[in-house]
């Protein structure tokens, strides 16, 4: 891992992104030069309005797209050049959560979780596949992790919104991953399962050491979770503060003229 100075003291990042630019086919520059890093154990949120560009910077993290120029480094290792079974490899180590929680609807929680731990293979091959009982262990192990080991084999689409998306946390950790990605993924839950879900992805990162990384658009829920608060505007990084940081000219900085609705 690297070891760099942030405000005179010695921290070990685990994901650093240096320099990440990115340009679509079509013209539209969605990030420019954005830099920034984070440690293990910290949970780091990206605000910005819709269009800023906080779903295509994950995106190129773990290259799901593929950017125009920079650098990924995870745990110091390159991402950007990676292909075949060492880019993987580096996806594996980088759980990804989404907003819309993208369970197998038809399948239990247990087996989603399963699933998650054959990320090399087609979803549906995965899901037919008999696992063993120490696979099915592990499995359990991560649902307990996020509070959810009485609902293993409960129908993915007969739990709440909140519960799905625990269950997809429990099945990103399956990967043994060192980091989680979550791409808005409270967006659609109510602010109850949202403050469970937020609860769950802080306490993977200030108790268990994951380093986690989070779009969100309230700016309300970044202030009250966030140890590190990056901000986005327009493909660009305008805030890169710790937490408490987010004052009105912060949020200003990154929401401009939408400064106050963001707030709501
Ligand atoms: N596949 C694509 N092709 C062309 N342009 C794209 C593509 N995906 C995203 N964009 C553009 O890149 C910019 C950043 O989009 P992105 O989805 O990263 O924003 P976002 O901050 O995640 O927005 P939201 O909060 O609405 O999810 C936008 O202008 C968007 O229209
Ligand atoms: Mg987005």
């Amino acid at each position: 891992m690297l070891k760099s100075e942030r405000k005179g003291e010695s921290v070990t990042e685990l994901l650093e992104v240096q320099k990440l630019s990115k340009v679509y086919p079509n013209g539209t520059r969605a990030l420019s030069e954005v830099s920034f890093s984070v440690t293990p154990g910290e949970f780091a949120v990206i605000v910005g309005r819709s269009g800023a560009g906080k779903s295509t910077l994950m995106r190129c993290i773990n290259r799901l797209a593929e950017s125009t120029s920079g650098e990924v480094l995870l745990e110091g290792g390159s991402v950007t050049g990676l292909s075949n079974n060492d880019l993987r490899r580096a996806r594996k180590k980088m759980g990804f959560v989404f907003q819309q929680f993208n369970l197998v609807k038809r399948i239990s929680a247990l087996q989603n979780v399963l699933c998650g731990r054959m990320v090399d293979m087609p979803v549906l091959t995965s899901c037919f596949r008999r696992f063993s009982k120490q696979e099915r262990q592990v499995a359990l192990e991560c649902l307990e992790r996020v509070g959810l080991g009485d609902k293993a084999a409960q129908r993915a689409d007969t739990l709440s919104g909140g519960q799905q998306q625990r269950v997809a946390i429990a099945r990103a950790l399956a990967q043994r991953p060192s980091m989680i990605l979550a791409d808005e993924p409270v967006a659609s839950l109510d602010p109850e399962s949202a403050k469970v879900v937020m609860d769950t992805l802080r306490s993977l990162a200030n108790e268990e050491g994951y380093a986690v990384l989070c779009n969100l658009h309230q700016v309300n829920l970044a202030d009250r979770y966030a140890d590190r608060i990056l901000g986005i505007r327009e493909g660009e990084l305008v805030l890169d503060g710790k937490k408490g940081d987010l004052g009105s000219a912060e949020i200003e900085s990154v929401y401009g003229a939408e400064a106050q609705e963001a707030l709501r």
